[in-house]
């Protein structure tokens, strides 16, 4: 056994760092790959599950902050900022206290998950809720750091992309080569590039004999790049990819073209069904966006897009206790009773 000791130092001659790089780390990546049995066998392929809510703070945006933040310091920075839906903000706010950075952040008022604001809160962030979508706040937040000394750690910044490719090198790492097909939400579209990048790179240097087909998918009311065009007021319950004018749209672009992929459109409906289908059949609580991945799975396989025994993984992008709110809204209303086991026996329906 030998403890996982945060991705820049388990993969440090693949990333753009230096021996007098000062490493911010949570220890982050290193998160399990589970099989996914009943996906499996609905589609009757081998499919896994990349969960991603098993990082420092919930979502895939540690592995990119690791590295954007660790850069910010090497380069000087005293503070850091970016536009989020949630996750990135919870993300940056945690590694900048790490670094001990100001870290500000400015989302959309009233369109990102609580527990997401109670992480940027928390760990102290000076948070902004802007009237506007994601997009505005990631506009105000490209002005303000070309105006200001402060650093911008959304997926614009190169070095976010660089640390997130390392998913693609754990799952390879994991299944001892690249697997057919890698299903993925797409909002600012940065994720889709990294891990294109992270098995293209593999592949290059023979570590994995072959790249995935990479297949994107977006909410139907936030897809622009499947309409082709940025769409102004984007719609979804996954408030997380809910973005109309993804910042990294020709990179994802390409890693949908070079790997003969496709990115395609998930209705909020068919997002909601796989997130009940992951909890209650795959003992897997993701939150909406994440979600997304496994319902295009089922997509692709109802367009007969899938081949009997390939494998599949799909990255499960963030956990499901972001969003508390969506979790109970969705459920049942919990039975209350007197203490008494005999009501609980009746309650439970045992007598
Ligand atoms: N899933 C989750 C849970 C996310 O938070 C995001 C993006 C995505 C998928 C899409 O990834 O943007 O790289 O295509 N969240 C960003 C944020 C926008 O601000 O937290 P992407």
């Amino acid at each position: 056994f030998r403890a996982w000791r945060g991705l820049i130092e388990e993969y440090r001659d693949r990333l753009p760092v230096s021996a007098t790089t000062p490493v911010v780390t949570l220890l982050e990546g290193g998160t399990p790959l589970v099989p996914a049995r009943r996906v499996s066998e609905i589609t009757g392929c081998d499919v896994h599950l990349k969960v991603e809510g098993l990082n420092p703070t919930g979502s895939f945006k540690d592995r990119g902050m690791t590295l954007a933040i660790s850069k910010a310091v090497e380069e000087g920075a005293q503070a850091v900022i970016c536009a989020s839906t949630g996750n990135t903000s919870a993300s940056a706010a945690a590694y900048a206290v790490r670094a001990g950075l100001t870290c500000a952040v400015l989302v959309p008022r009233g369109k990102i998950a609580m527990g997401k604001l109670a992480q940027a809160l928390v760990h102290g962030a000076k948070l902004l809720q802007v009237e506007g979508s994601f997009d505005d706040c990631l506009e105000m937040t490209r002005k303000l750091a070309e105006t200001y000394p402060i650093a911008l750690v959304n997926s614009v910044n190169p070095h976010r992309l660089q640390g997130q490719k390392t998913a693609a090198f754990e799952i390879v790492d994991a299944l001892g080569d690249a697997p057919d097909v890698h299903c993925i939400p797409v909002g600012n579209a940065g994720n889709i590039s990294a891990y294109w990048m992270g098995y293209k790179e593999y592949a290059e240097d023979g570590v994995a004999t072959k790249r995935p087909r990479m297949l994107g998918f977006q909410a139907s009311g936030a897809a622009p790049i499947v309409g082709g065009s940025p769409v102004t007021h984007p719609q979804t319950i996954a408030t997380a990819i809910r973005i109309g004018n993804p910042a990294s749209w020709r990179l994802a672009e390409a890693a949908r073209d070079e790997s003969g992929g496709d990115i395609q459109a998930v209705t909020d409906r068919q997002i909601a069904a796989a997130y009940k289908l992951l909890a209650q059949e795959e003992g897997v609580f993701v939150e909406l966006a994440s979600a997304a991945s496994v319902a295009g799975l089922l997509q692709a396989h109802e367009q007969g897009l899938l081949t009997a025994g390939q494998r599949v993984v799909c990255t499960v992008t963030g956990n499901g206790l972001k969003d508390p709110d969506w979790a109970i809204s969705g459920a049942p209303a919990p039975v209350t009773i007197p203490t008494d086991a005999y009501a609980a026996a009746a309650a439970l329906g045992l007598a």
